[in-house]
């Protein structure tokens, strides 16, 4: 299942990245927002636990989103953005963190570090903001598959429609939430439009 955002707040944002005056600070932070309006879409089914609180009329019943069973996984260092803003809105939600690089000559992804706690029974939300190939993310999926959590989310920000064709493909079941579906990948296996190399732009790291 893909769901791409189609309200006019998470364009706009999406068209500030691609701008080259966006600095690496306002970068962050747009990625942060859509972070949390692909959250808000993406937990927009779950179910509410009601628990007791103490409120200023005395104890009183409400209902909460168990965030206990979330994992938030995000791959580095472009997704690291996204896991500050999940896990504000969530803090008793736990992380994980997988580190992949893209080889620049294969355009394969490779993984090098893996820190992720235990996924059984937990809601996991893969965090990346880019699917240029989706070779990075499908590497992610599958790993995290292997491991048997209740159900996989993946939130996006920029995606190539041949990296969604084959994240369709390759992980039919998986819930995908992306802000936008730009044209195409070019030789260099780029998303166009987009928005240059989203790891770069966050931490101002030249080429
Ligand atoms: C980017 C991006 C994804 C990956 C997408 O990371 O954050 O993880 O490339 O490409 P793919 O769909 O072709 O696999 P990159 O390897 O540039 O590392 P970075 O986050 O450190 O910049």
């Amino acid at each position: 299942m893909i769901y791409e955002l189609s309200n006019p707040v998470s364009k706009t944002l999406v068209n500030h990245l691609r701008e080259t005056s966006t600095d690496a600070l306002r970068f962050r932070h747009i990625v942060q927002e859509l972070t949390r309006l692909l959250a808000y879409e993406a937990l927009k089914t779950e179910t509410l636990e009601t628990q007791t609180i103490t409120t200023w009329k005395g104890k009183q019943t409400f209902g909460f989103i168990k965030e206990e069973d979330l994992l938030f996984v995000t791959i580095l260092r472009a997704g690291l953005p996204m896991i500050e803003s999940a896990t504000a809105l969530f803090p008793k939600a736990s992380s994980g963190f997988l580190a992949m690089k893209r080889d620049e000559k294969t355009h394969q992804s490779v993984l090098y570090y893996d820190r992720v706690p235990e996924c059984k029974g937990k809601t996991v939300i893969l965090l990346d903001p880019m699917v240029a190939t989706g070779g990075s993310l499908c590497d992610a999926l599958s790993l995290i598959e292997s491991r048997s959590p209740k159900k996989i989310i993946s939130l996006n920000i920029i995606a190539s429609p041949e990296g969604m064709a084959i994240l369709k493909q390759k992980h039919p079941n998986t819930h995908i939430y992306i802000a936008q579906i730009d044209d195409a990948l070019n030789e260099n296996m780029f998303i166009l439009p987009g928005l240059g190399d989203a790891g770069d732009r966050s931490y101002n790291t030249p080429e």
